[in-house]
């Protein structure tokens, strides 16, 4: 555990799956949580439930990203539910598209419009999100945004999915210069195959069996796995780190089995 107590931390897409873990783990660490969700009220009306049993503190704030208006709405909600507290940690996790090959598909498929729409949501929405908080953002705050394996490796069916991270990491980067100055860490968390809602193909355990197989620590993630290397990014450990891509994969693809 880190001690975040008396910081405030905005996760997007905490309805569920990593967003949902990482929100927890921020809460367990004593932050107040502002759970962020597009359309599923329910559960991300969970999420802070099990927030607040465990004894921690958080808030909902809607927004669909890729709609007109959404950093507006979800700062709208967020500052009423900080009531005037600054912003210490914005962890950008919502995105669409990993799995989803309509979205986010491969070259003889795409279109430009479904393009327009992964890149509104996993990269437009983000950038002006972190534009729309640093007014909020105390000096030493901290950024976190979530990349992709598919960054590292090449997925022939998620093109634009795999461009989107690209660009996540390189904002990621360039705003790390950008916000030296006032002591603002800005890093990327790169997960591989992760159990989380999102990613079907992993119900199949042949399929489970051979990424397995190709990871060095021999297992799918768990959404706790990256919450964990979030939450050492945002404390004051991570201090000297900025710009970085932690690769959270258990060492997906590292390199030949038969090496072992
Ligand atoms: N799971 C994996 O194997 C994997 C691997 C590598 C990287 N990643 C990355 O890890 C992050 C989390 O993935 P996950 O598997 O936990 O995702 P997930 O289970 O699909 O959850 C996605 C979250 O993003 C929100 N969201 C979806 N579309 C949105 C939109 N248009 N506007 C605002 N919020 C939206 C959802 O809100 P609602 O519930 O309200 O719809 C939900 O809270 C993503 O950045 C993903 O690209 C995942």
């Amino acid at each position: 555990m880190t001690d975040l107590k008396g910081k405030a931390a905005l996760v997007t897409g905490a309805s569920r799956g990593m967003g949902r873990a990482i929100a927890q783990r921020l809460a367990a660490d004593g932050a107040l949580v502002a759970v962020h969700y597009s359309r599923d009220a329910d559960a991300a009306r969970q999420t802070v439930a099990t927030i607040e049993q465990a004894g921690g503190e958080a808030f909902q704030v809607q927004a669909e990203f890729g709609t007109d208006g959404d950093v507006r709405t979800l700062l709208t909600g967020l500052s009423a539910g900080l009531g005037g507290r600054p912003l210490d940690i914005l962890v950008n996790n919502a995105a669409c598209g990993n799995q989803d090959t309509v979205r986010a598909g491969s070259i003889d498929r795409l279109t430009p419009g479904q393009f327009d729409e992964v890149f509104a949501i996993n990269v437009k929405a983000p950038l002006f999100l972190i534009q729309a908080t640093l007014p909020l953002m105390p000096d030493g705050g901290r950024i976190v945004n979530i990349s992709s394996l598919a960054t590292r490796i090449a997925l022939p069916s998620q093109i634009a999915y795999a461009m989107t991270k690209g660009a996540v990491e390189v904002m990621s980067r360039t705003l790390a210069n950008a916000l030296g100055a006032r002591g603002i860490t800005v890093n990327t968390v790169s997960p591989g195959s992760t159990d989380t809602e999102v990613t079907d193909t992993l119900h199949n355990p042949q399929v489970r069996t051979i990424l397995a197989d190709l990871t060095a620590l021999g297992r799918i993630g768990r959404p706790a796995d990256i919450a964990d290397a979030v939450a050492f990014l945002a404390s004051d450990d991570a201090r000297w780190i900025t710009g970085n891509v932690l690769d959270a994969t258990g060492g997906a693809y590292l390199g030949p089995m038969w090496a072992r």
